[in-house]
């Protein structure tokens, strides 16, 4: 089995907060893979490649190096072809350029290549749309995060006023749900849990729980709990 926690859900759901805690946690490396997808969104609206032309996405990745590192505090950052673009693919414009590029093949392949590269170079924390589901359906422990609409929208809508851009709550929402119909619709590796994902709604749920939760099922579905060594919490382990 794969030494990988998937970590996939629809925008909102608190996947990056709880992605990060469990990477500390395991000590294990985080990689966010919608970083990779915004940072593509990003160079091609600034080349003016068009969001929807294959060929010239395909030479546009093939050119394209996404890197992660950490900053003297610790926290990660993520570097286009050597620019610290961390805060620019935040920005909300870019979340519509992410999901428009996330849907095209080419762009796909280029960036599961490097994902399950990340993945087998150490263990590793991956969240995203599609890891458990595509790009690792060996993965250790399989988590898929939702939560309401609603409630994801005003996380967003706080997230965005901390940051000082301040966006209305409907229009954060309607833009939600426009992404997850996008997202699910898609005919390449559309949104979904794989069948079997641990699905956690966490409307309701401090990010603590749902951390404290994975970290488990991660202990509980190790190699050494295979036979399962008494003492140890059978509701910890992963179904099936
Ligand atoms: O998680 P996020 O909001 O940063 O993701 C940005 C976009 O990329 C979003 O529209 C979904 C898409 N995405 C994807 O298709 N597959 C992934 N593994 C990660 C993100």
């Amino acid at each position: 089995m794969r030494e990988v926690v998937a970590i996939d859900g629809p925008s909102g759901a608190g996947k990056s907060t709880v992605a990060r805690a469990v990477a500390r946690a395991l000590g294990w490396t985080y990689v966010d893979t919608g970083a990779m997808y915004r940072a593509v969104g990003l160079k091609a609206d600034r080349l003016g490649v068009p969001l929807d032309d294959d060929p010239a996405l395909e030479e546009l990745c093939r050119h394209t190096r996404i890197e992660f590192r950490r900053d003297e505090a610790g926290e990660p950052r993520v570097f286009l072809d050597g620019e610290d673009v961390t805060q620019a693919i935040r920005e909300h414009r870019v979340s519509d350029l992410a999901s428009r590029v996330s849907a095209r093949r080419p762009v796909r392949e280029a960036m599961g290549r490097y994902q399950r590269r990340l993945g087998e170079e150490a263990p590793s924390v991956l969240e995203g749309r599609d890891i458990g589901t595509v790009i690792f359906p060996d993965a250790r422990v399989k988590v898929f995060l939702t939560a309401s609409p609603e409630e994801r929208a005003r996380r967003r809508t706080e997230e965005l006023e901390r940051r000082g851009q301040p966006l209305p709550y409907e229009e954060v929402l309607r833009d939600i749900l426009a992404r997850d119909a996008n997202d699910s619709s898609r005919a390449h590796a559309p949104l979904r849990p794989a069948s079997d994902a641990v699905v956690l709604d966490t409307t309701g749920l401090g990010p603590g729980e749902v951390v404290a939760r994975i970290v488990a099922l991660v202990r509980g579905a190790g190699p050494s709990a295979d036979p399962m060594p008494p003492g140890r919490d059978a509701v910890t382990r992963r179904p099936g």
